[in-house]
Parts: C-alpha cells; structure tokens; sequence
C-alpha cells in the first residue's frame, strides 16, 4: 500500500513517516519547507533503514499534485501540510485561510480526479474552544477564537460535505491534543526557530539556556495549582494513531472524528518538574499574567479512538520530557 504524505517533513509528519515505513507501508511525501528542513528526508530514511519518494513543492499546486498521482498509484493520504501558529494566524489571517483551505482542496480535488477517496486528516483540540465538560467527546460542541483554528473547523465542515455528496470517501479526521517529545533516536523532534509559542519547545530553550526563564501564564485558573492544564501526548504515540487510521480507511468507508489523547491532564508545573526530574537540569520560571485566549483545563476522552481504531497512547509524561530533551541535546542544527 501506498500512502501520500502532505507536509511529511514536519514534526508530526516526520514521525508518522517512520511509524508508516515500519509497519511496511511505502510512502510519497511532498513538502515545500516552509517549516521544515530537507535533512529530515535523510534522518527518516536513517531510522528506518528504507528509502521512499520525496517531491518538493506546494500541496496547492495541482500540477504537481497530478503528476504525483500519475507516477505513484496512491491508495490513500496523510494530510499534514498546512500552517499551525495560533499567533501568526491572527496576525496573518488571508495567508492562513489561503494556505490551510488551498491545500486541502487541491489535494482532496486531485484525489477525486484520480480515484482515490482514502484520507485522514490533522485537526486539533483548538476545535472544542473553550469546552463545557471534561473530559473532551467527539460530540462536544465545536468553535473556534482563532483563524488557526477556525481553517481546521472549516476543512473538518468541507471534508463532511465531501462524504455526504459521495459515500465512496474514507475520511477520518484527527483531532490532537498536545503533541511533545521526540524520536528515541534523537535524530527527528521539533525545534523551532526563535522564540517557541508553545509550552515544551520554550522549557527546552530554558534547560538548554537559550531562554533565561519560562513565564508561566497564569496560576489563578480552576485546576489543582491553578496553572493550565493539558493532554500532553507523545509525538511517536500520535504517529502511531496515523497508521490505526489508516489501517481504518482503508478498510472502510465514512466520515469520522477521533480524538487523539492520552485523557490525562498535566498542569504547566507538573510538565516543568518532571522535566527538571527526569532530564536532572534546572528550568527558571516565573508567573505572568495569563495568556489572552487560554483555556483553565482541556483534556480527551480517547475512548472512540481506542474503540473504533484500536488505538490508544501508551509513553507517559516521563518519557515525553525525556526525548524532548535527548532530540535538543543531539540536534545540531
Ligand atoms: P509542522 O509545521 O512541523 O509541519 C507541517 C509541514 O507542512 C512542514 O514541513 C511544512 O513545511 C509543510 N507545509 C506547510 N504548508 C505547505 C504547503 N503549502 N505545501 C507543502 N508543504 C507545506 O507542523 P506539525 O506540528 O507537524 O503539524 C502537522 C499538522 O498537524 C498541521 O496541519 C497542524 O495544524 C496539525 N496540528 C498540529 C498540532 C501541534 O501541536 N503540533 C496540534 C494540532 C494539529
Ligand atoms: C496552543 C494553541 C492551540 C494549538 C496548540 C497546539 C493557543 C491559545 N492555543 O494550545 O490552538 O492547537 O497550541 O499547537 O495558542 N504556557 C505557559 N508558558 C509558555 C507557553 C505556554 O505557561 O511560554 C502554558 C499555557 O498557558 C497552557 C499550557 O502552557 O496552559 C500549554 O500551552 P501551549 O503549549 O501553547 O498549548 P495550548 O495553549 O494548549
């Protein structure tokens, strides 16, 4: 079986490529590095000793979508392509929508043309917005604060509509909740360029001492040290979910949601002692006000996920803190 891989070259996509080329699948990836480097494509094939097809460019651009089609007979796609910075989308909305809903109809046209109606994509928890009860179903109502998050529940609404005009489709929509940690291998991780938005990669350039401290945003919400709490999950887990979809669409037809979770909920200072703890290094922090559009708590029940795709996560916070730092320790770059 053959499987596309959009944005392959990304954190979650470079992880869920070698979960796809252990468990024997071959693979086509395409990215335009927008967020990614070209050495991943050698790390990739490193850890898994397998060598796949890699096509440089931009999943909106249906030339090169057709051509990828006619030379590989694809049996069904990974969608991860697309922009992911909640900051950046509100402050760059036209280049989110643009790229985020471009992207996915090109690829989901190109698919139609060439015949194959197997796909799974990447949304988010940011779907639940603030959510009433914890922990978080499928069925729990859906909205949205940012255009980041806004473009997810838009391709979810469009990748609905295209299953009710043609019930040949297998689509199964991702919905992550916090992806940390790395490759055991330390070789694929996720460090990104400057200052991080998100919780892990800022530890990181603490312990690390690129940053001087964290600031943690806020300590009065609702939750057991009034710092926020969220289900963290460990990247190679959430890869692993990618191949239990897949293994699903191809198997079947319909369109449904799965939250990807551990359904456990860690707070800011949980995360920053385990990971002073495990990894043995000092992380300063202090406390700021809160982030504007934060949320006190947000956590799966993963239930419909281990169901349904027999899937569930298994590496625990410990693990996660640890290959976030062993990936850091040994990236070079
Ligand atoms: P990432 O930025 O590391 O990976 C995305 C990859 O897509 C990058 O390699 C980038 O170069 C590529 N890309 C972007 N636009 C492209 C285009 N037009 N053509 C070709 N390649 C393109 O992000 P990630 O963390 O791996 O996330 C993957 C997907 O999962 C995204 O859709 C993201 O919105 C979603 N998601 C991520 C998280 C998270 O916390 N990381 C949480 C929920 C959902
Ligand atoms: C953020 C996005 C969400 C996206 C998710 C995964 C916002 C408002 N939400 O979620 O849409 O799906 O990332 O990419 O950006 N924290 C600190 N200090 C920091 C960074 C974070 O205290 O420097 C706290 C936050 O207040 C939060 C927790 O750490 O309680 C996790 O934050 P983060 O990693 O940014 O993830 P989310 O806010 O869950």
């Amino acid at each position: 079986m053959k499987i596309l891989v959009t944005g392959g070259c990304g954190y979650i996509g470079s992880h869920t490529c070698v979960e796809l080329l252990d468990a024997n699948y071959e693979i086509v990836v395409i990215d335009n590095f927008s967020n990614s480097k070209p050495d991943v494509i050698d790390k990739i094939k490193q850890i898994t000793g397998k060598d796949f097809t890699f096509y440089e460019g931009d999943v909106q651009d249906k030339e090169l979508l057709n051509k990828i089609f006619k030379e590989n007979k694809i049996d069904a796609a990974i969608h991860f392509a697309g922009f992911k910075a909640v900051g950046e989308s509100v402050a760059k909305p036209l280049m989110y929508y643009r790229n985020n809903l471009d992207t996915t109809l090109s690829l989901l046209e190109v698919m139609n043309d060439h015949n194959c109606k197997k796909i799974v994509f990447s949304s988010s928890a940011t779907v639940y917005g603030k959510p009433d009860t914890l922990p978080i179903k499928e069925t729990a109502p859906l909205s949205t604060t940012n255009p980041y998050g806004t473009t997810k529940l838009m391709i979810e609404d469009i990748l609905r509509d295209v299953y009710k005009s043609d019930n040949t489709w297998s689509i199964a929509i991702l919905r992550y909740f916090n992806p940390i940690g790395a490759h055991k291998s330390g070789l694929i991780g996720e460090n990104p360029n400057g200052i991080p938005n998100n919780l892990m990669p800022y530890i990181v350039k603490v312990a690390t001492h690129e940053l001087d401290h964290l600031n943690v945003f806020g300590n009065d919400y609702n939750t057991k040290d009034g710092t926020g709490v969220r289900d963290y999950i460990h990247v190679v887990d959430l890869a692993k979910g990618h191949i239990s979809a897949i293994n699903y669409v191809l198997n079947h037809t319909g369109c449904d949601t799965y939250n990807l979770g551990t359904g456990h909920g860690y707070s800011v200072l949980d995360l920053v002692n385990t990971f002073k703890e495990v990894n043995h290094v000092e992380v300063a922090y202090q406390i700021t006000d809160r982030r504007p559009g934060d949320i006190d708590a947000c956590y799966a029940d993963p239930s419909k996920a281990k169901e349904i795709l027999n899937w569930e996560a298994n590496l625990e916070i410990e693990e996660m803190c640890k290959d976030a730092y062993n990936f850091v320790q040994k990236d070079n770059n």
